[in-house]
C-alpha cells in the first residue's frame, strides 16, 4: 500500500500541522491560481486528494474540474465532498482515480482549453517526473506547477511542517536535482530544482518560467 492510500498522507492536510507559514503558502497559491486560471476553461487538478483546488469554482462559475488522485481514499473523499456541494459545483466537477501519466487518455474528454495545476508540491512526490514531462509536452497543456523555494528559509519551514505531522526518522537529502525530505512510513517528497525542472521540461521540449508568487512558494509554468 502506497504512502497516501495507507492514510500516512492526511496529516499533510492537516491544518494542526501547518506553519503558519505553509498557511500563508496556501493563500498565496489560492491567488496565484486564481490569476492562472483567468485564460481556461478546465482546472485539472493532479494530487487533488479531495479536492485541494475545489472552491476556486465558486469564483470561476464557467470553468469545469477534473481532480486526478491516484489514492483511491481521497477520490472517494472527493466524491462524497461534491455530494455535499451545490449542485452548480457538482455538474462541473468529478473525479479520476489516475496517476499524473495518464493526463494524455484524458484529453480528448476535456472541455475547452485545460490548465493542468500541480497543488501543493504534489509534483514534488512524484519521484519520476521524466514520463509526466513528457505526457504535458505531448498534451500540449498549459500547466502551473505550485511547489517550494530552493531557499534556506523554505528549507525550514518545509521542516517544521513535516516534523510537525510526526513522521518517524524524517531525514533530509540534497542533490543537484533538488533537495528531498523522507521518512520510515514511505514519506517522499521533493522539492525540485530550478535547473532540474529547465532541463527535463527542456528534453521535451518545452520551456518552464518561474513565478515568485510568495516567500516560499513559486509557480512552474509552462506549455
Ligand atoms: C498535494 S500533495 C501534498 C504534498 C505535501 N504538501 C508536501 O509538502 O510534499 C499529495 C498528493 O500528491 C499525490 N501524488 C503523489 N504521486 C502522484 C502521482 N504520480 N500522480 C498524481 N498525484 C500524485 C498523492 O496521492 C497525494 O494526494
Amino acid at each position: 500500500m502506497t504512502f497516501y492510500e495507507s492514510g500516512f498522507g492526511d496529516r499533510l492536510v492537516d491544518p494542526a500541522n501547518y506553519p503558519v507559514e505553509i498557511v500563508d503558502f496556501l493563500k498565496d497559491e489560492r491567488r496565484a491560481l486564481a490569476e492562472a486560471l483567468v485564460h481556461a476553461d478546465t482546472l485539472i487538478e493532479v494530487g487533488a486528494m479531495d479536492g485541494l483546488s475545489l472552491e476556486v469554482l465558486h469564483t470561476f462559475p464557467a470553468v469545469a474540474y477534473v481532480g486526478i488522485e491516484p489514492a483511491l481514499r481521497y477520490v472517494r473523499a472527493g466524491n462524497q465532498r461534491l455530494k455535499r456541494m451545490g449542485q452548480d459545483i457538482r455538474r462541473r466537477a468529478r473525479f479520476i482515480h489516475a496517476d499524473a501519466t495518464s493526463l494524455s487518455g484524458i484529453g480528448a474528454r476535456i472541455r475547452g482549453a485545460p490548465l493542468v495545476f500541480f497543488p501543493f508540491n504534489s509534483f514534488g512526490n512524484i519521484g519520476d517526473i521524466k514520463p509526466v514531462a513528457d505526457v504535458l509536452a505531448s498534451a500540449g497543456f498549459s500547466f502551473a506547477i505550485s511547489s517550494y523555494m530552493q531557499t534556506e528559509h523554505a528549507l525550514e519551514v518545509r521542516r517544521r511542517y513535516y516534523a510537525a505531522c510526526g513522521y518517524d526518522e524524517l531525514r533530509f537529502e540534497q542533490y543537484t536535482e533538488g533537495q528531498r525530505f523522507m521518512s520510515r512510513e514511505g514519506f517522499c517528497s521533493w522539492a525540485y530544482s530550478d535547473e532540474h525542472l529547465i532541463r527535463t521540461f527542456s528534453e521535451c521540449g518545452v520551456t518552464v518560467t518561474f513565478q515568485r508568487v510568495g516567500l516560499d512558494i513559486q509557480f512552474v509554468r509552462g506549455g
